[in-house]
């Protein structure tokens, strides 16, 4: 595997590499690799030639008095990790090379950026799009790997594809979950075992949610179940709880197929996790 930290060096790497037919998947990640990420990388694997892992902690997504400074940070455990998936490229840029002074043009999601995680971190989804427009620059991946863990960063790309004729495909993996449904988080390792215990209430208010979907068939049903759990439930500070359309995170516009999202605080740790609803998933499983 090949470590590169400049961008020019990366450029012509994958020139190289695209002028023998070779295909390109990209996997952008914050780095602190963890099982969800290594399905993404396994998935890339799978769907193309040469995989490129980009790490960056990007500082234009994260919001003031957000955890920047202390976001967990491993390169040598994660291209350890990134070895063991046969990825071929960890691209590690700086923060210099990313943003050199003057770098003032950015990318903005638009509408679909302010609601939910954009509503509780402004600006978050136009830090997300200029980093991701950066990378698909200077990588020009056939395709990308998104985790549907970030259900409404996955739909803000999917719109970044569309409205800005990104010529690349999205895959989006599943969402990677501990034995007891915890789903994986990089933000996981902050929590205590007490805190780890109550955030298990995210996941399984989205249960609920989807138990009570599958009674009614009525969104409002869901969400209704999903609230009345977290508001007894110990030790978080819920952000919201909705059933929303996967696409638009508006109001669902038909009972085939809702989302539940779910955001909330364990102490200092803000903790997100979905769940996608079928009208024909059973209930109670
Ligand atoms: P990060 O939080 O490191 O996540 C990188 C990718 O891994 C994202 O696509 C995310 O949805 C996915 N992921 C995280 N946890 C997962 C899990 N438990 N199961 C499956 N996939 C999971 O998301 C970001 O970084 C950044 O916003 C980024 C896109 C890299 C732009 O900076």
């Amino acid at each position: 595997m090949r470590v590169v930290r400049r961008s020019e060096e990366l450029r012509s790497l994958l020139d190289e590499r695209r002028r023998k037919g070779l295909t390109v998947g990209l996997v952008p990640t914050m780095g602190a690799l963890h099982a969800g990420h290594l399905s993404l990388v396994r998935r890339a694997r799978h769907l193309s030639d040469v995989v490129v892992v980009s790490v960056f902690v990007n500082p234009r997504q994260f919001g003031e008095g957000e955890d920047f400074e202390h976001y967990p940070r491993d390169t040598e455990g994660d291209l350890e990790l990134l070895r063991g998936e046969r990825a071929d490229i960890a691209f590690l840029p700086s923060v210099e090379d990313m943003y050199p002074a003057g770098a003032t043009v950015r990318v903005t999601a638009g509408s679909i950026g302010d609601f939910y995680e954009g509503a509780d971190r402004p600006g978050h989804f136009d830090g997300v799009c200029t980093v991701v427009t950066k990378l698909f620059n200077i990588v020009e991946p056939d395709l990308a790997v998104f985790g549907q863990k970030d259900a409404q960063q996955t739909a803000v790309l999917k719109r970044l594809v569309r409205d800005l004729d990104f010529g690349i495909d999205l895959v989006i993996g599943p969402i990677v979950r501990e034995s007891d449904g915890l789903a994986i988080s990089s933000r996981n390792v902050y929590l205590t075992t007490e805190q780890r215990n109550q955030a298990l209430a995210l996941s399984r208010s989205l249960e609920l949610g989807r138990d009570a979907f599958a009674r009614s068939t009525d969104a409002q049903l869901a969400e209704k179940a999903m609230l009345e759990y977290l508001q007894v439930a110990d030790g978080i500070e819920v952000a919201y709880a909705a059933a929303v359309d996967p696409e638009t995170f508006e109001a669902p516009r038909t009972e085939d197929r809702i989302l539940l999202i779910v955001a909330g605080r364990v102490g200092n740790t803000r903790l997100i996790d979905n769940l996608v609803v079928d009208a024909t998933d059973g209930g109670g499983g």
